[in-house]
């Protein structure tokens, strides 16, 4: 696996987690990212320069293929893919259910469209979450989640959506569940296509799954922070630059052998909710 001077491109590369992870991967190559508004992205690309790294950016809605096809036209015209870094996403409490779908789910499979042809020895990183391992999927859902190219697949997958179980979680609202289906979508979506990945001169493919991080998408649930915190097993949230940190350590010479799975860091969320911890 060969990183340097190889392109890393990170979608969803103007804020949060896929800002600090295009500043981590800059020590490979140049560094491509994108997202829906300009101005954000204007402002990543100059922080970015600013701490001298090699910058790219355009403009780009992962919910839309032909959108997608110029930035994987563009991507290529810089260097050779290395990596490409999914972390465009919506959140529950900004999104409807559909946008949810659309962005979340229809987003890493058209990403995916956009570059397979491209890649070789690369290696592409999705965004799931924890939230993913709550989700109760059923053999139904994976049947429609196989063909994201229906017609149907926005409607189908939202109706088998059951509603949030546990009451104290209503306030999570009508997209929260939705959400989770998505993110439970990115881990099946990673593991159906590691095998078409693998043929592209070995390529990898993983998902990854965080807990609760401090990024601009967690600012906006301000008054749920505290229970947040108390629900790891630190105590606290995490950072973006330790995903960055993450994610440029599997990139790195000796994790060849790994491609095809989600790779939970959540600081101990799932295990200290859902697994009765020893004393
Ligand atoms: N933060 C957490 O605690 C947490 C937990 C679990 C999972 N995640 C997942 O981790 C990923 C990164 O999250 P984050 O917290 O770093 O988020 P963030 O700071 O809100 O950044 C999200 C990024 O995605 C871009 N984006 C959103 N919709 C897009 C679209 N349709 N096309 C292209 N770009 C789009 C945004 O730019 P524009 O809005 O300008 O397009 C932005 O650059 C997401 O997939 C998220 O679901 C986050």
């Amino acid at each position: 696996m060969t990183l340097e001077n190889k392109l890393q491109v990170v979608t969803g590369g103007t804020s949060g987690m896929g800002l600090a992870t295009a500043k981590a991967l800059s020590e490979f190559g140049p560094v491509l990212i994108g997202g829906r508004n300009e101005e954000r992205l204007n402002n990543a690309l100059e922080e970015l320069k600013s701490e001298g790294i090699e910058a790219y950016g355009k403009t780009c809605d992962v919910s839309k293929p032909e959108s997608l096809k110029e930035f994987a036209d563009y991507a290529e015209t810089i260097a050779p893919i290395g990596s490409l870094i999914n972390a465009a996403g919506v959140d529950f409490d900004v999104a409807s259910p559909e946008a949810i779908v659309k962005i979340n789910m229809l987003g890493t499979h058209y990403v995916l469209e956009a570059f397979i042809d491209k890649l070789d020895d690369s290696t592409v990183v999705n965004f799931s979450s924890i939230t993913g391992y709550y989700y109760p999927a059923k053999p139904e859902d994976f049947e429609v989640w196989m063909n994201p190219d229906s017609d149907d697949f926005i409607e189908k997958t939202l109706e088998l959506v059951p509603p949030i179980q546990d009451q104290r979680a209503a306030h999570l609202g009508e997209s929260y569940m939705p959400y989770c289906c998505s993110k439970r979508f990115v881990m099946y979506y990673t593991m159906a296509n590691t095998q078409r990945v693998a043929e592209k001169n070995n390529s990898r493919i993983i998902s990854i799954a965080p807990g609760s991080f401090m990024t601009p998408m967690l600012a906006t649930q301000e008054e749920n922070l505290e229970i947040i915190r108390k629900g790891t097993a630190f105590k606290r949230l995490g950072e973006p630059d330790e995903m960055a940190s993450l994610i440029k350590a599997l990139l790195s010479p000796g994790h060849e052998y790994l491609t095809g799975c989600d790779i939970i860091m959540d600081g101990g969320k799932y295990a200290t909710s859902m697994i009765k911890q020893m004393e």
